[in-house]
């Protein structure tokens, strides 16, 4: 049976339709290279337990080189008979270094802890690619904030009109979010800096191979410490799925946003042609399909994640053959997210905002009012009256189609005594903003300070 890895005691080959199921190839071959340094870190390990001899060491890293060499250029591809990547490479050893020394090389490891561990080789570099495409999404913000270091916007609860906040803050309050998650892939490498090899297929090897060599041939710092969870665990795996699904999340609620700003009743952004799309029938569309995909693909990837959690609900230890469904889902977020991240930061980047409109509306809609509170609040009014005050000025505003500025002084007195006209120098956009001062506040100073920090945070990572 070509390919097969386990012939030995059985009549025959498997049925066509069991070969059809159990067939991972035409999602596993991209742990093809991964599988190969793998292989040299173990044939080495073989060597220093005296498995291998020099010479056979240096004939079967030769065979190696010439392996991955050929899948790399794809002289090499898996057979339709290969049942995983592991089978298909064997063959290909085998057909390059001959059976006697290809045959040798898969003693004292399993494919269970071959691909536990090759797993973990490809997600921590997707986690740095992933990493770095974020960076560049919080470069892009960060750039428009600093780009537009006065503008106000209205800040908004609700989404409602709440109070006037500048637009840097706005813009920068999606990267904090974005920065966790950075700080959230760093932490989960932590935790998968440990090495499965050497776990065998749940119980260990007999053959006294140094795991550590392996660890440390294939970067990482540690070997695990059992090796039943080595081989069953996929808790990593679904804790990448769970970042990759917060960071469609955290794209989602800016993409929502963008898409609500782009409107022509918000009329708060103009969208890049680059980074905008037409309609086949209306001629005058121009729409914000890289936002919407944004929040489209984010349910791709909760439904990634949700699937996998689902696959390992229950499941026994140690390695059972459910696990190998542990890899479309995590690939295809992977694949979402380093196509998604370059076309958004592309439009955050190349987004033109009006803010004029944005200043024209921040101060409608009563935005001023707990302004006009906390100025007799700081003339010692109680907050309890404060509220109670501002809010028949309000009333009183409403009812008379005024803006909280335009309401007359004799009106004001009406209301309360505490109303004086000097109330209107906190009745501007600039004013209420410059006052938010305290940590963290929308002030320009403060904000100025919050850009600075964060880019710091961003720097030590
Ligand atoms: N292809 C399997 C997976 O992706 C690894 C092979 C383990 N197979 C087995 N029968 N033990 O999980």
């Amino acid at each position: 049976e070509a390919g097969a890895l386990w012939g030995g005691r059985f009549a025959g080959g498997p049925a066509p339709e069991l070969a059809r199921l159990s067939k991972s190839t035409q999602f596993d071959w991209q742990l093809a290279e991964y599988d190969i340094r793998g292989s040299r870190a173990h044939a080495r390990a073989l060597a220093a337990a005296g498995y291998l001899s020099e010479h056979e060491l240096s004939g079967m890293l030769a065979a190696l080189d010439a392996l991955e060499a050929a899948v790399v250029d794809g002289r090499f591809t898996p057979a339709e008979t290969d049942e995983d990547v592991h089978s298909a490479l064997e063959r290909g050893l085998i057909e390059i270094a001959g059976p006697e020394l290809g045959g040798k090389l898969r003693a004292g490891r399993s494919r269970n802890d071959q691909i536990a561990t090759l797993i973990r080789m490809l997600l921590r570099d997707h986690a740095q690619q992933i990493g770095a495409l974020v960076i560049d999404l919080i470069d892009a913000l960060g750039a428009q904030a600093e780009a537009h270091a006065d503008a106000i916007m209205p800040g908004r609860t609700h989404l409602q009109h709440a109070q006037p906040v500048l637009l840097a803050h706005h813009l920068l309050a999606h990267c904090w979010p974005l920065v966790r998650d950075l700080e959230r892939l760093v932490d989960w490498g932590r935790r998968a800096d440990f090495s499965p090899y050497g776990s065998g297929a749940l119980a260990g090897n007999t053959l006294g191979l140094d795991a550590s060599l392996v660890a440390t041939h294939l970067g990482f710092g540690h070997v695990v410490e059992n090796s039943i969870d080595g081989t069953a665990s996929r808790d990593l795996t679904a804790e990448f799925a769970y970042i990759t699904a917060q960071l469609g999340i955290d794209l989602s609620r800016l993409a929502e946003e963008i898409i609500l700003w782009n409107t022509r009743e918000f009329g708060f952004v103009t969208l890049d042609d680059a980074y905008s799309t037409g309609s086949s029938i209306m001629p005058q569309k121009k729409n914000p399909d890289i936002a919407e995909l944004a929040r489209g693909k984010s349910g791709r990837l909760i439904g990634n994640l949700a699937g996998l959690l689902t696959t390992l609900k229950g499941l026994p230890l140690a390695y059972n053959r459910d696990l190998q469904e542990d890899k479309e889902p995590v690939f295809d977020s992977i694949e979402t997210l380093e196509v998604l991240l370059p076309a958004f930061t592309g439009m955050v980047a190349t987004l033109t905002f009006h803010t004029d409109r944005m200043a024209e509306l921040a101060p409608q809609g009563f935005s001023l009012a707990t302004d006009v509170a906390e100025w007799l609040v700081k003339r010692h009014v109680a907050f309890r009256d404060a509220h109670e005050i501002t809010g028949s000025l309000v009333k009183y505003a409403e009812d008379h189609d005024l803006e909280l500025q335009d309401v007359p002084d004799a009106a004001l007195h009406a209301i309360s005594a505490h109303l004086t006209p000097e109330v209107r120098e906190v009745l501007t956009i600039t004013g209420s903003v410059a006052s938010r001062d305290g940590h963290g506040g929308t002030a320009p100073v403060r904000v100025a300070e919050q850009r600075a920090a964060l880019v710091d945070r961003v720097r030590t990572l």
